[in-house]
């Protein structure tokens, strides 16, 4: 082991190339001790490096199976914790920047969650009638709450089979934190629009009445994401009016006006697949990040598929974008050297409950 780890700051000023050679070489020395997981919101620079990439639910199912040493994962925090809560003991989780946060996941925290419970225990018997599911997009401690309640964790692919389950055993859904992605799902498997209500974690019991609770079939965290709320119905007019037989995809944390306006709505890789999958000169709005939606757009011109961006405004996850080559670079280079940086490790106990959540999701 080296004595210190490698600092950061002389990074900063390298520019992309330099890094490029850099993180190729820290690979090739540590060789099979190393898995590079990378989201598909990942920059270019960055992703280009992954041994594997992406949606949330592809990506910890390969932290899963991993048997490296190390899993550096280029992505946001919750997706290295759930990489640390599922991988062996042994194993050592790294996110290249921790302040790669999930600005949707910081809208419930574990406090704000625990009192909604005792509220809604107020009204009902919370552990007999309520499946407490959180999206992956939540913190460890979060999905340990799940765990500790006979609930789940789901992600954008597996949401409606997690609901099944979840509805198999108790009749009413506590979803957080993102309402749009519960919302959209519920509907998709008939729930009324008015048997969904919305739990305002600011005001006491929701800003809800024990009425509107008793009658509600799914309960529904007021989370959003801020990159997928600038999609607008608008948008998807426009381009259906400027491409008549064009074909509109959303990712489902995108508002429940634009997903039912979409043709198709799914996780990030089912957007790429199905758009990879499609007829030569096909035309696709896509409402997901940008990032994603410029690196099919480059992949398919020699298709000639046209793939457009839904939003006007740039707006690409910003946290995503904090994983850069340099900071890539920055913890390869220590690991070649015997130096950890960045590990991301959630407290045993809050892991074991939390692997609960996770396990019976990967189960289904
Ligand atoms: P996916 O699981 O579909 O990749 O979504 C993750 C995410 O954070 C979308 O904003
Ligand atoms: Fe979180 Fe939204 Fe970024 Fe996805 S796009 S990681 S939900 S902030």
């Amino acid at each position: 082991m080296a004595a210190t780890a490698i600092d950061l700051q002389p990074y900063a000023s390298l520019n992309d190339a330099d890094c490029d050679k850099r993180i190729t070489a820290a690979k090739q020395a540590l060789g099979e001790r190393v898995v590079i997981l990378g989201h598909h919101y990942q920059r270019d620079e960055v992703f280009k490096h992954a041994d594997f990439s992406g949606d949330s639910l592809k990506l910890s199912r390969q932290a899963a199976d991993s048997r490296a040493e190390y899993i550096v994962f280029c992505g946001v925090h919750f997706m290295a914790e759930v990489a640390d809560i599922i991988s062996r003991p042994e194993q050592v989780s790294i996110l290249p920047d921790l302040s790669a946060g999930c600005a949707m996941a910081d809208m419930a925290d574990l406090e704000q969650v625990e009192r909604a419970w005792q509220e809604l225990n107020s009204v009902l018997e919370a552990d007999e009638f309520v499946t407490p599911v959180t999206y992956i997009n939540s913190a460890a401690d979060l999905k340990s709450f799940c765990g500790r309640h006979g609930g789940i964790v789901c992600t954008s692919t597996n949401a409606q089979k997690i609901l099944d389950w979840s509805f198999a055993r108790r009749e009413k859904v506590l979803f957080f934190p993102d309402q749009h992605l519960g919302r959209n799902t519920g509907y998709k498997m008939g729930i009324p629009l008015d048997e969904m209500v919305v739990w305002d974690y600011d005001l006491p019991m929701g800003g809800l009445t024990a009425e509107q609770i008793k009658g509600a079939k799914m309960i529904l965290w007021k989370g959003f994401c801020s990159v997928h709320q600038m999609f607008k119905p608008d948008q998807i007019e426009n381009f259906r009016r400027d491409h008549p037989v064009g074909k509109v995809i959303s990712h489902p944390e995108a508002s429940f006006e634009v997903c039912q306006l979409s043709d198709y709505v799914g996780s990030t890789e089912y957007i790429i697949n199905t758009i990879t999958a499609a007829e030569p000169g096909t035309q696709w709005l896509v409402g997901t990040e940008l990032n994603l939606v410029n690196r099919l757009h480059q992949t398919l011109a020699g298709d000639n598929k046209t793939v457009q961006f839904m939003s006007p405004m740039v707006c690409m996850c910003s946290t995503m974008f904090r994983i850069d080559p340099q900071h890539l670079a920055w913890v390869l280079e220590n690991l070649v050297e015997g130096n950890v940086v960045n590990r991301i490790s959630v407290a045993t106990d809050v892991a074991d409950n939390a692997r609960i959540a996770l396990q019976r999701m990967l189960d289904i």
